[in-house]
């Protein structure tokens, strides 16, 4: 059995596998209950079907199911051993209460008791042993639930830290992956039952990593058909990131996880698996960080994926990783875009402010492009100041801010210089350079050039409604 304790879960996975039989046993409502003192405990409660004294020691033995045994479409179970590996990897004490038909039974598998009697000695509690264990009393008001209940907390407590720190700091952590992991259950959407799950009666919320209101869907849905099995794959294209909030991107797993959780998000029954991986079909550049895809399979395809005890790493079948690779191809194409669109929109046309231009020996300059209408009419209309115009300019171009410019687009800050304007400032904007033209003929042509101009062409509509009244500076 100790053997078993190290198959290497974290505690947010060991809580996960806990909650994925909850989900299974029909339940609605998930508690999460610590206590970070010298008799730490952590309780995972719900108020699912429960089980019978003879269930319940079914249970307790490992591998209580095989993993060929047909399950129920929701059950997210698959070798019998969770509850017992998931547990003993964080505690030394497991104990399980169940209720069901109003009988509450409870069994315990307690490392220090086998070890000291050599013998696997499952053991049963009395009622009043029940009674007296922390949170008992949370069965009280139910027909029927489950508590899995563990002490001795030696895994999770062995760095000597005050257990209060320990505990609480990892609490945070199991809360994330939580919120991550059962989103779909937690938002309700088809799901058979939308669960909520609270710790320390504060709420799990849901987190979803497509962001799906906000995110563009990439293409269509896409269906694959295996062994008359329906896997069902979604692309999301995320939205470029000076346009998501700041709660938004450290949602989504801020900067530095944007580009780290690209990839395959992989469900087995609406439970995410895996996720943040392309499965080595592709790197996780630069240019692909906002594709997202979501891939639901059913339990029933198991044995065709390599999934391990753990439930948190899985290989797609072959036949499904042929069908991803062309997804993949279009889906980084279209990622690619959403920033070269952007780059495009920047260079505007050969009118723009800033042109950019290829230098004799292979490099690129940018410079303020004179022949642009603005420009020009400027150095027009003050002949005297020209020569200082063109100088002031050029000096403008040569001192680009380029490794600051740098530094902030690779840390993903925000640089808000292009950022869209309201129609009223951009029409004052307007009156400000068009007061440099002499006649209302004059000021006439050049509204019309500005017009081709972002950020003018953005506003078209509003300044084609507006003409008059910017003409007479209004
Ligand atoms: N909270 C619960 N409510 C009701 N029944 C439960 C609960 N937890 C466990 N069980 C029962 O105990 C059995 C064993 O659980 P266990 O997690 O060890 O294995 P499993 O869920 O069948 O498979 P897996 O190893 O993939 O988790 C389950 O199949 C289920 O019948
Ligand atoms: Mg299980």
């Amino acid at each position: 059995m100790e053997s078993t304790r190290s198959i290497g879960y974290s505690l947010e996975s060991a809580i996960a596998d806990i909650i994925d039989n909850s989900i299974a046993a029909d339940a609605s409502n998930i508690q999460i209950r610590f206590l970070p003192d010298e008799n730490s405990y952590i309780a995972i409660m719900d108020n699912g079907c429960g089980m019978t004294y003879n269930e319940l020691k079914k249970a307790m033995q490992y591998g209580s199911r095989s993993p060929s045994e047909k399950r129920a479409d929701n059950d997210l179970g698959r070798y019998g051993l969770g509850l017992k590996t998931a547990s003993l990897s964080q505690c030394k004490t497991l104990t399980v209460i169940s209720k069901k038909n109003y009988k509450v039974t409870a069994c315990r598998w307690d490392l220090s008791y086998i070890q000291k009697k050599d013998e696997w000695l499952l053991q049963i509690l009395e009622k009043d042993e029940i009674n007296n264990l922390p949170c008992f009393s949370y069965l009280e008001n139910l027909k029927s639930g489950t508590i899995v209940l563990w002490q001795n907390l030696d895994r999770l407590l062995a760095t000597g830290n005050p257990h209060r720190d320990i505990l609480g700091s990892k609490m945070i952590k199991v809360r994330e992956h939580l919120s991550l992991v059962f989103h779909r259950y937690l938002e309700g959407a088809d799901v058979p039952r939308k669960i909520s799950i609270d710790i320390n009666n504060m709420e799990v919320l849901p987190k979803d990593p497509f962001l799906s209101k906000r995110s563009t869907k990439a293409m269509a849905e896409e269906v694959i058909t295996i062994e008359g099995q329906q896997v069902v794959i979604r692309p999301y294209i995320l939205p470029h990131i000076s346009k998501l909030s700041k709660s938004e991107l450290e949602s989504l797993g801020g900067s530095d996880g944007l580009r780290k959780l690209q990839g395959f998000y992989v469900y087995r029954n609406k439970r995410l698996v895996v996720w943040g991986t392309w499965f080595r079909m592709m790197v996780k550049g630069d240019l692909s960080k906002l594709a997202r895809i979501q891939v639901d399979i059913p339990n029933t395809l198991d044995e065709l994926w390599t999934l391990d005890i753990k439930k948190s790493s899985a290989i797609p079948p072959e036949l499904v990783q042929q069908n991803l690779k062309t997804i993949i191809e279009k889906i980084a194409e279209k990622s690619k875009r959403t920033w070269e669109f952007r780059g495009k929109k920047e260079q505007d046309n050969k009118f723009g402010i800033w042109e950019r231009l290829r230098t004799r020996d292979n490099g690129y300059t940018y410079q303020i492009n004179l022949n642009s209408p603005i420009i020009k009419e400027l150095l027009a209309n003050f002949p005297k100041a020209k020569r200082s115009l063109i100088a002031v300019f050029s000096l403008i171009g040569s001192r680009l801010p380029l490794n600051s410019l740098y530094l902030d687009l690779v840390q993903e800050q925000k640089i808000q210089n292009n950022d869209e304007q309201e129609n009223e400032t951009v029409l004052q904007q307007m009156q400000e350079l068009l007061s440099m033209c002499k006649s209302i003929d004059d000021k006439r042509k050049m509204l019309k050039d500005f017009l081709n101009l972002s950020p003018f062409s953005e506003h078209k509509d509003f300044i084609t409604q507006n003409i008059e009244r910017i003409l007479k500076n209004e």
